[in-house]
């Protein structure tokens, strides 16, 4: 079945200004083709609904699908690159959902198929997210955005922050365990379980990669590694190019929590959120674990800079104690008198709108 219904090839222009996007939304990007489908173009045997959902400043696109044949039941989202691509972001994908899957990992969406079709490599997996509502997108930060009409209250409640952080933990340290790390940890990569609102997933693997070797032992990083990832969240290491490892998945972690997890005193934002230029964020990285820490931290529980300073303080090989990190997010519950639950979404039906 044919998955060219509605496809288009996009000039040169087009890629380029999408790039431009890419560069401008902070995400270093190779240049992937841009995959386009419409409603009721196929890939294989999946009739594509809507679109979900794009990242990469609109090269990568998943989408809403059904069985075009009605044999199972329900909707799912497909993530689609062209067969053509040299990266090949997909494969990645897969075989780390795959992994995960045997390891019954909590935290990760399930695989129903993959392949390649007219043109295409897919993956279709369970959705995310409460609602598909235009107004209500799946990932964190447009759960964030959506908290209220009001934009000044637009963020999560502290304890809800730190209730997800302790998940994402989770989370990054099921993926770890399977020997990958994620190396693009950032709102827009998280999101609700569709049937559970208690259940944070992480998504995209496209740019995990392997940090052991074939006998469990953690790999000798490359004397230089290219910049992955996005420069917002991106952790000291990418600025100097250094090699990926398990603590700078952490290290990402905690801008995400500064950042999503927007709470009454903070700014909700990051410090070098006005910044362009690369080295100049990195610098100011460095100047906020100094004396500057404020100008990251300031509003947050003391507990975030316990966190970053303990993670500074780890190395490459090193297996980072999870646990001591979750145990820190606890005890900010904990002297702040608040609940891990119930989350904010389940307190506000507008946002689950089902
Ligand atoms: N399983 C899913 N169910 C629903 N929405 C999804 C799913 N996977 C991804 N999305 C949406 O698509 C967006 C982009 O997906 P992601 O896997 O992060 O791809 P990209 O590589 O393009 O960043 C996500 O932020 C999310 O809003
Ligand atoms: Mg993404």
């Amino acid at each position: 079945m044919a998955a060219t219904g509605g496809t288009k090839n996009l000039s040169a222009e087009m890629k380029e200004a999408a790039a431009k996007a890419a560069q401008e939304s902070g995400v270093v990007q190779t240049a992937l083709d841009i995959v386009q489908l419409y409603k009721g173009d196929k890939v294989a045997t999946w009739e594509i609904i809507k679109k979900l959902g794009e990242g990469r400043g609109g090269f990568g696109a998943v989408y809403l699908v059904k069985d075009a044949n009605g044999k199972i039941a329900g909707e799912y989202a497909l993530k689609a690159e062209k067969a053509s691509e040299t990266t090949r972001v997909l494969k990645m994908e897969v075989y780390v959902l795959m992994e995960l899957k045997k390891s019954n990992a909590k935290h990760f969406c399930d695989i129903l198929d993959r392949g390649r079709a007219n043109g295409y490599n897919f993956v279709v997996m369970t959705l995310v997210g409460p609602s598909f509502d235009e107004k209500v997108e799946t990932n964190l930060m447009n759960l964030r955005k959506t908290a209220s009409p009001d934009k000044a209250k637009q963020k999560f409640s502290l304890g809800c922050a730190l209730s997800i952080g302790i998940c994402v933990v989770d989370a990054i340290e099921e993926l770890h365990g399977i020997g990958y790390l994620h190396r693009d940890i950032k709102p827009g990569n998280f999101a609700i379980g569709k049937s559970d609102p208690r259940r944070i997933i992480m998504l995209d693997f496209g740019m995990a990669r392997k940090y052991i070797d074939s006998q469990g032992k953690v790999r000798v990083p490359r004397w230089a590694a290219g910049f992955r990832g996005t420069v917002r969240y991106a952790p000291l290491s990418c600025h100097i190019s250094r090699d990926h490892c398990r603590k700078d998945d952490l290290e990402s972690f905690l801008y995400m929590q500064v950042r999503v997890v927007e709470i009454e005193l903070t700014k909700g934002s990051l410090p070098w959120k006005h910044l362009e230029s690369r080295d100049e964020i990195g610098q100011l990285k460095e100047k906020c674990r100094g004396e500057s820490i404020k100008l990251l931290m300031g509003g947050c529980p003391k507990e975030y800079v316990t966190i970053l300073d303990y993670i500074d303080n780890i190395c490459y090989y090193h297996t980072p104690d999870y646990n001591l990190i979750r145990q820190h997010f606890k005890t900010a519950l904990q002297i702040n008198n608040l609940n891990e639950y119930p989350y904010d979404w389940e307190n506000q039906p507008h946002q689950l709108n089902n």
